[in-house]
């Protein structure tokens, strides 16, 4: 029998979500200065502006919201998520840190100098941040296949293992302290890393006596998609694929807001004694003691539940398969989107939507608002605003994608959400043609200018 798949959870609690009018929307998005990050939730209706910690907690984990150790040092509550980490990722040592960059913060701190080089696939741009902020660099080793939106390729978060050889070899000065492989690849578009890839990426940094960081933050998305997709996993649990994942890596960092099934919370698990004791001296300056890291006993109580739920096969398959179906119904209407899907988002192709807007009127933004104006949905620009402008010309960088994320939060959104998303774009789609103009920049910050940016409307 091939029956279609149905969560497995039911709804126990519910939060009211504020439909509102197109005018009403017209009016809200000019006065945020057509930045969406300046919209207050209530005037958006769905919100696909992030996965990052916008989840929908279980009652399990509100359950140890109630019995969290609050002790600074030596919380229960602490030494039950120590006991999980360890348990589902292998690794032996334990930081908490109150989210994804802090965890990046600290390692870092320890492993990174200036003039470092750090390969890996693309990385996300908190990671590229603690790393350029440290006067080092990065070096994108993801496959080509990764910047075809069209090419499929079931694991387009590989690394490129002659890439990164041959950036082993050109490594006489001892600068390459780690490489950082992220799974998802969140930057190529939520696209996985296979286990054989990982493997290799592992055989070539143990022959160069390199260590290998993953940066985990959807690591249970990612061994999803190694059961589905790679020969010889479909008989493996999520939890051995995660652990076997782990196992050719020496250290992780994670942000819990994604895969940890929580709104708040990170961590450093590492192998290796010497940097986990070095660490420590960081987490205490940066985060707090090392049996709390930023954390609340309670948050750490919640995220050793989470760790546990999101590495069942029922509940990434609903959460997967969700993702995949507002993909397949986009895909149905013939609206460009990046394939095969990411797990956590679906990608839209501005280039390929909205191609009569000129590209320095930012063309993905302008798509962005409209979905925002139609439909009151949040999704988010990746492309020239988010590129930024290089930093000796001034001019803006166009990346070679324009792309509109939007991203499920987890167990948040029903199916009839999805349909609902899927028929803005379609609508949005049909008038294509008659977008011809974009958007003007009045203010910008230095760095990180899509935050604040402001923006104005073409209009003739
Ligand atoms: N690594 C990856 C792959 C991420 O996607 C993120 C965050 C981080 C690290 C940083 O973690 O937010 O807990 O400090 N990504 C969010 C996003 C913000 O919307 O994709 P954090």
């Amino acid at each position: 029998m091939n029956l279609p798949y149905a969560e497995p959870y039911k709804t126990k609690m519910v939060e009211y979500i504020k439909p509102s009018t197109i005018e009403e929307r017209k009016q809200w998005i000019k006065e945020a200065d057509y930045n969406l990050f300046n919209l207050t939730s209530e005037k958006v209706f769905i919100d696909l502006l992030t996965d990052s910690g916008t989840g929908a907690m279980s009652d399990k984990q509100w359950a140890e919201m109630m019995v969290g150790d609050e002790s600074y040092a030596g919380s229960q509550s602490f030494l039950k998520l120590k006991d999980t980490v360890k348990r589902i990722t292998g690794f032996n040592y334990f930081l908490p840190t109150h989210q994804g960059r802090a965890a990046e913060n600290v390692l870092f701190s320890v492993l990174v100098k200036e003039g470092d080089i750090i390969p890996g696939n693309s990385h996300f741009d908190t990671t590229k941040g603690h790393i350029e902020f440290r006067k080092a660099s990065t070096l994108d080793c993801t496959i080509d296949e990764a910047f075809n939106t069209t090419v499929y390729h079931p694991f387009k978060g590989n690394v490129n293992i002659e890439k990164l050889e041959i950036a082993f070899k050109n490594n006489t000065n001892n600068n390459i302290p780690f490489v950082i492989v992220t799974v998802t690849c969140n930057s190529a578009g939520g696209q996985p890393v296979s286990m054989n890839n990982i493997k290799e990426v592992s055989k070539i940094c143990k022959k160069y006596h390199i260590p290998l960081i993953i940066d985990a933050a959807r690591f249970a998305e990612n061994a999803y998609f190694i059961k589905i997709r790679e020969e010889g996993y479909k008989e493996s649990t999520i939890k051995e694929i995660v652990k076997e994942f782990f196992s050719y890596a020496d250290g992780m960092t994670m942000s819990a807001k994604k895969d940890g099934l929580v709104n708040m919370g990170g961590f450093i698990a590492l192998n290796d004694e010497d940097v986990y004791k070095k660490a420590t001296v960081y987490n205490i300056m940066f985060e707090g003691f090392i049996t709390y890291g930023g954390l609340n006993g309670r948050d750490m109580g919640a995220l050793a539940v989470g760790l546990d739920e999101a590495t069942e096969f029922d509940y990434l398959e609903t959460r997967i398969k969700q993702v995949a179906y507002l993909g397949a119904q986009l895909v149905e209407f013939g609206v460009p989107v990046q394939q095969p899907f990411g797990g956590h988002a679906i990608f839209l192709d501005a280039n390929k939507f909205v191609p009569t807007i000129p590209r320095d009127e930012f063309r993905a933004q302008a798509l962005a608002i409209e979905l925002y104006i139609v439909g009151g949905i949040r999704g988010v620009e990746i492309g020239t605003i988010l590129a930024d402008r290089d930093p000796f010309t001034h001019k803006n960088r166009y990346p070679e994608l324009e792309l509109v994320r939007l991203a499920i939060p987890r167990r948040t959104y029903s199916l009839n959400h999805m349909k609902y998303i899927a028929s803005v774009i379609k609508e949005i789609y049909a008038t294509r043609s008659e977008a011809k103009r974009g958007y003007r920049i009045i203010e910008e910050a230095p760095i990180m200018r899509h935050f604040t940016v402001k923006l104005e409307k073409i209009t003739v």
